[in-house]
């Protein structure tokens, strides 16, 4: 075994080849434990690979890559129509409802982001999302699944027995946190065999400008989750694809966990990503109409004749704004990050012939870090340094022929992201959507009497409906509500 000593004196020569031998500047100062961890980390890291990444992303602004002519996708539309033809929803439902039944289909969230823009601190999925529960955001998925193993579980088995297992992506960061708070609420009620935990990648965080790597103290590198597109990659070293696979599992409903409203499992999601004549089977995405030409979404599209999407900063403004001969906008396919991602996909992406790779996204952040020259935290006010990740919808591309299909769904019904602590996409927004949501539902089942309103017709209450009360508005018909009065807060 090389002695601590040489062990040393190799890695501060590569670190010092690839101008990163700053990593190793309080090294001195630390215990042996510490000296050792870090030589660890250092060792660990591809030098090699990062130096093309600074010099492509650190010390320049690479421009778009857009891969060929865009054009708007074909969604399959709330209305019933795609490119104009009518599709049978109430079949493709029905084929996704027997999926279900079948333990065909499993849960995934992606839970590693540092929520950065909503300075909670611990992870976001403790953040409270009900309306008025208060409940947290794992608690919000949760309640989805137990709602629909009791609703399709039921039938065959004659009172439960389907499972729908959580895979849930963790990051270093907040791992420990994340399966501590799981533990301390019993798992919200689902069976803790049939909820799995696991770390994504991680990134080094690099000094804007000089590409220099971040102490996040002096003995330990500042590391960043490497994107959500890490999921694709960490579902398969870790061992979730095998699991699954165990399991009987085909498809995976992949959700992000700020959106208390999302549609965790969607049989009619799941049926037309299986059984759509111009899907791959692979991925498939859900959109929303985007508000205006302006909102800040992804848009999925065509680029080069492959379903992709386009960030809102990446689409060039003329067709951002261009509108279709009635008006609407010809590129409004917002998305909502909700994808069902077959198992066989990850498995061919992971195992096939020359592996995969996403592209990187650079993100100029705020971080904080050891100062370079005295090792004192250091709390930037403006953004100090890249972040690099991946995005998991660059996967899109690479299924079959470019072949994925997209689904129209309803704003209100299914989004309302907590992203940041005040504005747009806040906490506010969030109860204010679940209200309206819950108000419209009530609505749609002939119970709209019961809803105060204000003068300009919104909800004069806050309002939380939750999936286990019912899935569809559907399933509130003929529910006794007592009247709701003005300024309520009530869960349905
Ligand atoms: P966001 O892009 O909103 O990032 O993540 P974030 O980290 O949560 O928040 P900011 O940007 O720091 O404010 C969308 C979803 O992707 C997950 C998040 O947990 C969230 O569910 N995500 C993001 C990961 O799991 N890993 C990542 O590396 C990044």
């Amino acid at each position: 075994m090389a002695s601590a000593a040489a062990t040393f004196d190799a890695v501060k020569t590569n670190l010092d080849r690839a101008g990163q031998g700053h990593l190793l500047a309080f090294y001195a100062r630390l215990s042996g434990a510490e000296q050792a961890a870090l030589l660890a980390q250092c060792a660990a890291l591809d030098l090699a690979g990062l130096s093309g990444l600074i010099e492509k992303y650190v010390k320049a602004k690479p421009a778009a890559e857009v891969a060929g002519a865009i054009e708007p996708v074909h969604a399959y539309g709330l209305d019933g129509t795609v490119n104009g033809k009518s599709y049978d929803r109430a079949g493709y439902l029905a084929k996704g409802e027997a999926l279900i039944r079948s333990g065909k289909a499993a849960c995934f969230t992606v839970a590693g982001g540092q929520g950065s823009r909503l300075g909670y601190d611990g992870p976001k999925g403790c953040y409270p999302g009900g309306a008025v529960s208060g409940k947290p955001l794992f608690a919000c998925i949760a309640d989805w699944i137990l709602a629909v193993q009791q609703r399709y579980g039921s039938r065959i088995y004659g009172g439960g027995g389907l499972v729908i297992p959580w895979y849930i992506m963790t990051s270093p960061q907040n791992h420990e946190a994340t399966v501590a708070f799981f533990r301390q609420h019993r798992f919200f009620g689902l069976a803790e065999a049939d909820v799995m935990f696991f770390p994504q990648g991680v990134m080094p965080s690099m000094e804007l400008g000089t590409g220099r790597i971040l102490l996040s103290s002096p003995g330990e590198i500042g590391l960043n989750p490497d994107g959500h597109g890490g999921s694709l990659k960490a579902l398969w070293s870790s061992g979730a694809i095998a699991d699954m696979e165990r399991r009987g599992v085909e498809e995976i409903c992949y959700t992000q966990i700020d959106n208390p409203l999302v549609r965790a499992i969607d049989p009619l999601f799941l049926g037309l990503h299986r059984f759509a004549p111009d899907s791959s089977g692979e991925m498939s995405s859900k959109m929303v109409r985007k508000a205006h030409a302006a909102e800040k979404v992804g848009v999925l599209c065509k680029v080069g004749g492959k379903t992709a999407v386009v960030e809102y900063s990446d689409m060039p403004e003329t067709l951002s704004k261009k509108t279709n001969a009635d008006g609407q906008l010809t590129f409004d396919a917002g998305s909502i990050a909700v994808h069902v991602i077959s198992v066989a996909f990850v498995r061919k992406l992971n195992a096939g012939a020359g592996g995969f790779s996403l592209p990187y996204h650079r993100a100029e952040k705020k971080v904080a870090h050891a100062d370079f020259v005295t090792g004192q935290p250091v709390s930037p006010e403006k953004p100090n340094a890249i972040k690099l990740e991946t995005f998991v919808f660059d996967a899109l591309p690479l299924c079959e022929g470019g072949r994925s299909i997209v689904l129209e769904t309803d704003r209100v019904d299914e989004f309302a992201p907590i992203k940041n602590a005040e504005g747009a996409d806040s906490p506010a927004t969030c109860r204010q959507i679940q209200t309206r949501r819950a108000s419209n539902w009530l609505a749609k089942a002939g119970l709209g009497g019961v809803v105060p309103m204000s003068a300009g017709g919104e909800p004069d209450c806050v309002l939380e409906l939750p999936p286990t009360t019912a899935l569809y508005p559907e399933d509130l018909r003929g529910l006794s509500v007592a009247k709701i009065a003005a300024g309520e807060k009530r869960v349905l």
